[in-house]
């Protein structure tokens, strides 16, 4: 009989932050961190960024080329910032798609929308980046926002976000990257290991969410490393843009 200690010791590995865990619990852990942030997690966008996660996003709006009629998908959408946004420019002829894994999310995102008046040519999904539940060939515009490094198979992803783009399609992955400049890198650390999980403390009674959070920024692929990672998957024309220093950063890949 296989002893199941042995299973799990030959079960491969990947990072949740700076744990080493095995690869099927990385999906659950990642779930609690977002169950836990969802209710507060529009206040925290601000207060961390100050604002600048409303600047990163209209520029993935401008890059995404998006136009009325177009089909969107906005995986790992949570609370729909680009969901709103493209909803407006498709209009009634286009139709976007939210879709995340965690259900929290997805219900904070579909009451915000609502609320805001956002409804007839938007649906909510809850579906994995790795298997999108979507036709071959279907969407204009497909983006991940700060969503990436989160999942566990980064490269089943962006094949399956290649899939279910139509040829010409393009997709954006918003993210955080690795800054340039040592200084601002040496700031950054510190702003990210003191103060974020303070403020998860404060505003969520959370740090450990928040520590993640700096921690998986770290340990996501640097800007050269997920352009390869694109051009693997099959995307051409893949280009980023630095922003606010490289500590954010928005790559782009057309599908052949
Ligand atoms: C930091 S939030 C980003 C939300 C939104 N895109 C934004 O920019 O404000 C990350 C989101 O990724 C979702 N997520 C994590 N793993 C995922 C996966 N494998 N498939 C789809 N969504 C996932 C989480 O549930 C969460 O809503």
């Amino acid at each position: 009989m296989s002893d199941p200690r042995k299973a799990h010791e030959q079960e491969p590995t990947t990072h949740f932050g700076f744990q080493d865990v095995p690869e099927s619990q990385k999906a659950e852990k990642v779930a609690e961190v977002f169950h836990s942030v969802a209710a507060k997690y529009d206040l925290m966008n601000d207060v961390l960024s100050g604002g600048l996660h409303r600047l990163w996003k209209r520029f993935t709006i401008e890059l995404s080329g998006v136009r009325t009629g177009n089909r969107v998908l906005d995986i790992a959408g949570g609370t729909g910032d680009l969901t709103r946004k493209f909803a407006s420019i498709v209009g009634p002829t286009g139709q976007v798609v939210l879709a995340d894994i965690n259900d929290s999310m997805l219900k904070v995102g579909r009451d915000r929308l609502l609320d805001k008046g956002v409804a007839g040519n938007v649906q909510f999904v809850q579906a994995d980046a790795e298997k999108l539940p979507f036709p071959d060939n279907h969407f204009d515009v497909v983006t991940i926002a700060f969503g990436l490094r989160n999942v566990t198979h980064k490269e089943d992803a962006l094949r399956s976000m290649l899939r279910v783009l139509k040829p010409g399609g393009r997709l954006l992955v918003l993210e955080f990257s690795k800054p340039g400049n040592p200084l601002l890198a040496k700031v950054y650390d510190t702003y990210s290991f003191s103060f974020m999980p303070l403020a998860g403390k404060l505003i969520t009674n959370d740090s450990e969410s928040y520590r993640y959070l700096a921690e998986s920024i770290r340990m996501h692929p640097d800007q050269e490393t997920l352009k390869a990672m694109m051009v693997e998957a099959g995307f051409e024309r893949v280009t980023y843009h630095n922003m606010t220093g490289g500590i954010v950063a928005l790559h782009r890949g057309i599908k052949p």
